[in-house]
């Protein structure tokens, strides 16, 4: 068994973050998203992974991610010169997977799921294709899943404007390799992509086996600042253990889950958690709050904060509001003047410098 994580693709909605970067990277809770995908894949038992990525942002995903040796894991990249469609990143990712049967999981996505439970399922009833599915409000957002009573799927459908169910498809698939044949028999769909559900959906009209399962747990779907903010929370949530290793001064007060990274120095602060800072930051008299995630080398002076994400080396200085739902982009500045507005809420992308006068 392999597994492939596609990590390609343009990046839009999460603009301005992923105008200088890739939106796999995006970090929640400090670590980036791509890599809870590598993590779920490894727990499963599967250590061959190739990873799809652009010309663009590949070269980030690669020098970050590194050949996999920290996961336990031996990655292959595999570049995807243009974004050209779920099924055609597999098209390219052949000549890798061979006749292996493989997980497909999409690099932006979140998802708490006993991947190893369903890869049984898939093994057991020697499946062509598994999709997993998740109840949703706003179907018309993903691939939409028609299924009976068995768990057989009958219909699936792109972005439907009028879905069939509310099942979306979540960002997970395994398939056997005869969806190789089904992914060179399509065409590609009205908005120029070569889809996988098109491919997934001639599997069913040749009455192979394709089946779905609904997940259980959570799955966020990070394209957007909210759905970042609601990552970050839940897993702040479930998964912080309290780990201090920078320095913290003796005014400061540290409040439940609590992780500081080693260089990171916090001077008269209180910190409530669930909170993370990362390495080589320089916190002074700041009061962090509930479900914030800080990244490396930032600066916050004289800042108060809550829900709120701190991308790598942002500064946030003498802001005498509370921020909050914010994100803040690599190596932005925030600083405010003597006398500023009520309130303050901001999606501030990579490199912007921001002063309120
Ligand atoms: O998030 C779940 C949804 O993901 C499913 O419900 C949809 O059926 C599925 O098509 C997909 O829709 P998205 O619009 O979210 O796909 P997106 O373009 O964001 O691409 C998903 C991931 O795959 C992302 O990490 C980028 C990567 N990708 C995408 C394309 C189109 C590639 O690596 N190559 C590509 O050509």
């Amino acid at each position: 068994m392999k597994a492939i994580i596609l990590s390609g693709g343009k990046g839009t909605r999460l603009r301005p973050l992923t105008y200088t970067g890739a939106k796999q990277l995006v970090p929640v809770a400090n670590k980036p998203i791509l890599w809870y995908g590598i993590e779920s894949i490894v727990a499963a038992g599967i250590t061959e992974i190739g990873i799809i990525i652009s010309p663009e942002t590949g070269e980030e995903v690669k020098t970050k991610t590194g050949d996999g040796e920290q996961f336990g894991a031996k990655i292959t990249y595999i570049v995807q010169e243009s974004p050209a469609g779920l099924a055609h990143a597999v098209k390219i990712a052949q000549p890798f997977l061979g006749d292996s049967p493989f997980v497909m999981y999409l690099g932006d996505n979140l998802v708490q799921s006993e991947l190893d439970l369903f890869l049984e399922q898939f093994h057991a009833a020697n499946l062509d294709a598994l999709t997993l599915l998740c109840p949703v409000a706003n179907p018309s957002a993903f691939g939409v899943a028609k299924v009976d009573e068995q768990g057989r799927l009958l219909q699936l459908v792109e972005k439907p404007k009028d879905p069939p169910s509310n099942l979306a498809l979540v960002g997970i698939y395994i398939f056997s390799p005869v969806i190789h044949d089904a992914i060179a028999a399509i065409q590609p769909s009205p908005r120029g992509e070569l889809e996988i559900t098109d491919a997934i959906q001639m599997l069913i009209d040749q009455q192979k086996s394709v089946e779905a399962r609904q997940i259980r747990g959570w799955w966020l779907d990070t394209g957007k600042k909210d759905d970042l903010l609601e990552a970050n929370r839940i897993i702040l949530d479930t998964c912080l253990q309290t780990n201090l290793q920078g320095e913290v001064d003796e005014q400061s007060q540290i409040i439940g889950r609590v992780e500081i990274g080693t260089g990171s120095k916090v001077i008269n602060c209180t910190i409530r958690g669930p909170v993370t800072i990362g390495k080589d930051c320089h916190l002074e008299n700041c009061f962090i709050g509930p479900y914030s995630s800080i990244s490396d080398q930032v600066t916050l002076i004289n800042a108060d904060l809550e829900h709120s994400v701190i991308l790598k080396g942002a500064t946030v200085e003498g802001i005498h509001h509370r921020i909050v739902d914010s994100v803040i982009g690599r190596r932005a500045h925030l600083k405010e003047a003597p006398r500023r507005p009520k309130a303050l809420r901001f999606m501030i992308g990579d490199d912007c410098q921001i002063e309120l006068n």
